[in-house]
């Protein structure tokens, strides 16, 4: 509805996130994209209802907004931003990130079709495909993710999809993304990745083949911990149908929200090097400290997907998940002795992030049903902000070196000493 964003197809990453999806001109001579805070949108006289209502039918560019649910100045200056930085033809921005991949699986799957999701993915969407879906006879089938004859075994003549996350929360596995863009052209199927953990600074799905990719744009795309919100990147005509289907589900960003994005993802590439870099130097500490049994990071060679990290992605974020030669006790113990990060869900804004998974994502599943899913009780998920790297480490080393201290004391006081 602002006049045409510029053309920034050959600038740099950085110039993109600054510049693109917004046009030189804007409303009163200001800088920043307006919030237009406005639930909807009058006309002069009903020749100008008449002259909209026939832009829409012959889907020609609109020059004015109608109703908030059907968009808003400030939601197409991110969606215009987004497209740009993922390199799609257009994106849907969306309340928050399950919004978007609810949407996106409502709009391409119909009763007695069949997905495939790939595990270790986000609890609520693995939720949302095996159990919602299925009321409405829609079929799912977990795959491991680095299982290629598996996946391809799964597909039936009624799969339409394939859904998977990369990297993986909370094991940071890296999806073979040509393979997968591949398989789906080989069988005809819709792929879509949830990148939220890659965002378009580390790793571009669409470049690989990849029908449409999804964020929670709540986590490195906002970046601050302060909105939720969630992004649909990909084809044109496949984003015409999830718009429509949002426009009867109404899962809208809110103007703010949406503002807070635009703002936040001025600085993506500014605050994915200093993740990147925090992520990777937190990850050799751990690995070389002897409380720590595993650690799981593809910037680490000891990483299962380390080659395909590097062949892929430009660098792999801020999320280091990890187990300590504890116990969950031991191991709430030393979250606890942490002082420089938040303890709560989420990840990828400023400031650091940690959970321990059974003791929050995964708190209603019982200890056996943890297992079945790999989530052990000393596992920890640590989200590094953009903090300095060494007042990060310094404060694991002191949390750790408690934690030990602990430990030693607890054995003693058992051993009456
Ligand atoms: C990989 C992934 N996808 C989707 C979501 C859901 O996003 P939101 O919380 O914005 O609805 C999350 C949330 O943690 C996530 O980690």
């Amino acid at each position: 509805m602002f006049s045409t964003p510029r053309d920034l197809d050959n600038a740099g990453f950085s110039t993109q996130v600054v510049h693109a999806g917004e046009s030189k001109n804007k409303p009163y001579g200001a800088l920043t994209t307006p919030i237009v805070q406005t639930s909807t949108y009058t006309f002069e006289d009903s020749a100008s209802i008449v002259d909209h209502m026939r832009r829409k039918e012959q889907n020609l560019p609109l020059l004015r907004g109608e109703y908030g649910r059907y968009g808003n100045p400030t939601q197409e200056a991110v969606e215009h931003k987004m497209a740009a930085l993922e390199g799609g033809e257009g994106a849907i921005l969306f309340a928050s990130g399950m919004a978007a991949v609810t949407n996106a699986l409502l709009t391409c799957l119909s009763a007695g079709d069949h997905l495939i999701l790939t595990d270790d993915c986000y609890r609520r969407t693995r939720q949302f495909a095996t159990e919602f879906l299925n009321r409405l006879d829609i079929r799912c089938t977990l795959v491991p993710l680095d299982d290629e004859g598996a996946l391809e075994a799964a597909i039936t003549p009624r799969t339409r999809a394939i859904l998977s996350e990369t990297p993986t929360n909370p094991y940071l596995r890296v999806v073979d993304l040509d393979r997968l863009g591949a398989l789906g052209r080989a069988h005809g199927l819709l792929t879509i990745v949830d990148s939220t953990f890659g965002t378009p600074y580390n790793v571009r799905p669409l470049e690989h083949d990849i029908d449409l990719v999804i964020h929670s744009a709540t986590k490195y795309l906002g970046g601050h911990n302060d909105l939720l919100a969630g992004v649909a990147v990909g084809r044109a005509d496949l984003l015409a149908r999830m718009r429509e289907t949002n426009h009867m589900v109404g899962a809208v960003a809110d103007p703010h929200a949406a503002y807070l994005l635009l703002r936040g993802l001025k600085t993506l590439s500014l605050r994915m090097e200093r993740h990147n870099a925090n992520g990777q130097r937190i990850a050799e500490f751990l690995e070389g400290h002897p409380g720590v049994r595993r650690v799981w990071y593809p910037g680490l060679a000891s990483h299962p997907d380390h080659d395909l990290a590097c062949r892929l992605m430009r660098g792999c974020g801020g999320v280091v998940s990890f187990e300590l030669e504890a116990d969950l006790a031991a191991t709430a113990r030393c979250i606890d002795a942490l002082q420089l990060p938040y303890i709560g869900p989420s990840l990828g804004g400023v400031e650091s992030i940690v959970e321990q998974p059974a003791l929050m994502s995964h708190y209603s599943l019982n200890e056996d049903e943890r297992a079945a899913i790999g989530i052990r009780g000393e596992l920890v998920r640590y989200a590094a902000g953009v903090e300095d790297a060494d007042d990060l480490i310094a404060d694991l080393a002191q949390a750790l070196d408690r934690a030990a201290r602990g430990d030693a004391e607890a054995v003693r006081e058992e051993a009456g000493c």
